[in-house]
């Protein structure tokens, strides 16, 4: 994984908008979060977290036949921010492409990387979520500044034999819910201009209401389902990885499913929700805390916009 150094602590945001760390930390559980420097960017953060995937892996970058960058704050409209990283790592022998789904993005990113090595066209294939969200926060909106931070996490999936690895993922969208959580300014519907800038329209914009209860529904639902398909019950989870937008979601969840704390990683306490970062940064500080195991059953679900929801089950 990879995490600018500066960190925007509740503190902070009370100098900025009407806000208290009371209502951020009751509301939302979230007590600090990162900002990238300026003059850096999510090629930067990817960059650094797809190195350290790479080395983890044994893998040189010539062995990639596939990059895969789910982010919703990519480098640039166009060119794909994983051609960036494919030169950058020289991944000269990898194909490359950003996918676009919200804070969803990782899932479904694991999810086309599997196809490709179940399939046999790829061997190795490096799939990385990265967000720099503070770049298209909108600080003087307290509804959504106090939520967001900068992360990368970065994984590598290769072909095997052994009786391991993803045997089930759920890929879901309801694009009837896009206006629910949308950056309006910047593409072709609205090009910038000075009155888009000026109307703020280059900024997240949340129904956070919304957006909460039909997180609840949609994980809910997409963990039970792939659960029931494989006969499996909750109790045979050794992990469930939750997209990190709010800990009243995930905390509720977990009750639900009646898991100890210690199978439902946290890092939205200190990094806020980092979109398609939040489930690799978790796997990353399981792994290196010698929590995560080989053998290990992991659930992942995320949901985000679009609106866009899904989920994954591996055997690590
Ligand atoms: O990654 C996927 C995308 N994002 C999410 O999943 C986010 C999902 N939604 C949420 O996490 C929650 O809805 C929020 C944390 C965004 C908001 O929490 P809430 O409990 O739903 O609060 P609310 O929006 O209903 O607002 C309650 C009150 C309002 O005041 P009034 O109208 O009751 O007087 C807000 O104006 O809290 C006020 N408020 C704040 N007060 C202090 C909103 N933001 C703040 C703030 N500080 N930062």
């Amino acid at each position: 994984m990879a995490l600018p150094p500066k960190i925007i602590t509740n503190k902070d945001l009370e100098e900025m908008v009407e806000t208290t760390d009371e209502w951020i930390v009751s509301r939302t559980g979230i007590r600090e979060r990162r900002k990238l420097e300026e003059g850096l960017s999510a090629a930067d953060l990817a960059e650094k977290a797809s190195l350290e995937a790479l080395e983890a892996a044994s893998l040189d970058p010539s062995d990639l036949d596939l990059i895969l960058v789910a982010t919703v704050t990519p480098d640039y409209p166009t060119p794909a921010t994983s051609c960036l990283l494919q030169a950058r790592l020289s991944a000269l022998n990898a194909g490359a492409m950003d996918l676009s789904a919200g804070c969803t993005g990782f899932i479904y990113a694991l999810s086309v990387g599997h196809q490709f090595i179940k399939n046999g066209a790829c061997k190795n294939i490096l799939v990385v979520g990265v967000e720099v969200l503070t770049r298209v926060t909108d600080w003087e909106d307290r509804g959504t500044c106090v939520l967001f931070g900068d992360g990368a996490g970065a994984v590598v999936i290769s072909a095997s034999r052994e009786d391991r690895g993803i045997f089930s993922f759920s890929l879901k969208a309801d694009g009837r819910g896009a206006e629910l959580l949308m950056v309006p300014g910047g593409g072709s519907a609205m090009p910038a201009s000075l009155e888009s800038i000026s109307n703020r329209a280059h900024f997240i914009k949340m129904n956070g209401n919304e957006i909460f209860k039909f997180a609840v529904r949609v994980v809910e639902d997409t963990l039970f389902e792939m659960l029931a398909e494989k006969e499996l019950k909750p109790e045979d989870l050794d992990f469930l990885i939750l997209h990190q937008a709010n800990l009243r979601i995930i905390e509720h969840v977990r009750k639900r499913l009646k898991l100890p704390k210690e199978k439902v990683p946290v890092n939205i306490d200190r990094l806020g929700n980092t979109s398609s970062a939040t489930i690799p940064i978790a796997i990353h500080e399981e792994i290196r805390a010698g929590r995560l195991r080989q053998g290990d059953l992991v659930a992942m679900v995320a949901f985000g916009a679009g609106l866009t929801w899904g989920g994954l089950l591996i055997k690590w």
